[in-house]
């Protein structure tokens, strides 16, 4: 464990050092997205919600029986869980909520797809943040996703479809369609194999605009290795690696290009 946290605490600072703040990005795109989106200090009053939500599930102490799917929890150790501590470990934190909530607000997407539900954290955000998209989440734990259900159902959200399946079926199915996303959020199953797999079989439904998060990109070095293959992918026209999560951009419009940015710095404009 400490050898992993001494790992961890290597790359974080291998990030740091070689990421960009603001006044490094010479894209008009970037810096606007950047300026007016990652690092946007407005407190909005959605907040709230977000804050209420996750205290809402912190107050869960039921034990479940969960699947345990995709890379598994470097964390649990059993299939028995307290609901307030799968919110706490396998949810998004509050920090990671408000940024979600600012990417949907800010590229006002209309359809859009989340990957890997659990208890409906990022739901919310990317909902709250454009109430009146469609929005599409996957779970493959029916437990967790039938109390996130329950759970989401008092918020304020806009249009939900809950799908209980597993990616690949999910996606198998999705493939018979035409259906094309604006945002997508792929937080579950953090290996290498699965994350391109999911990756090829998402690209018949993105366009030009659409925009890829990526989770946990750091998580181990599988999910390095797949971020570095993806970033580099022939679709893939721009990449942002913010070190919690990498977007993947399609605009061709644009130069080909790759940025690390750095939200923990201190831009004063
Ligand atoms: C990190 S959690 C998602 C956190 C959530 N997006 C949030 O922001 O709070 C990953 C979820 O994906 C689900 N999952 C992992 N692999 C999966 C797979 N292959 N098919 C379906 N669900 C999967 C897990 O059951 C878990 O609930």
């Amino acid at each position: 464990m400490v050898k992993y946290r001494f790992k961890a605490l290597i790359k974080f600072l291998k990030f740091h050092i070689t990421a960009d703040n603001l006044h490094q990005l010479h894209s008009p795109f970037m810096f606007d997205f950047a300026r007016f989106c990652l690092y946007n200090r407005t407190n909005f009053s959605d907040y709230e919600i977000l804050k209420r939500y996750q205290y809402q599930l912190n107050q869960l102490e039921e034990l479940i029986t969960v699947k345990d799917l995709g890379a598994g929890s470097k964390t649990f150790t059993s299939t028995q869980r307290r609901i307030k501590d799968i919110a706490h470990i396998a949810g998004s934190s509050y920090t990671d909520m408000k940024r979600l909530y600012r990417i949907s607000r800010y590229f006002k997407p209309k359809n859009i797809l989340e990957l890997g539900t659990s208890l409906g954290k990022a739901t919310l955000a990317m909902s709250l943040g454009q109430p009146q998209a469609k929005m599409t989440t996957v779970e493959g734990d029916h437990a967790i996703l039938k109390i996130a259900k329950q759970q989401l159902n008092n918020q304020p959200v806009g249009q939900i479809k809950f799908i209980s399946d597993d990616f690949e079926t999910f996606l198998n199915i999705l493939n018979q369609s035409q259906e094309k996303f604006d945002l997508i959020y792929l937080d579950g199953h953090h290996s290498y194999k699965p994350t391109i797999q999911y990756f090829n079989k998402l690209l018949p439904h993105i366009h030009n605009d659409t925009v890829l998060i990526i989770d946990d990109i750091y998580w181990s070095n599988e999910m390095q290795e797949a971020w570095a293959y993806l970033k580099k992918h022939p679709a893939v026209y721009q990449s942002v690696d913010t070190y919690y999560f990498g977007l993947l951009l399609f605009r061709k419009e644009q130069f080909r290009q790759h940025f690390k940015i750095n939200l923990l710095s201190l831009n004063l404009f």
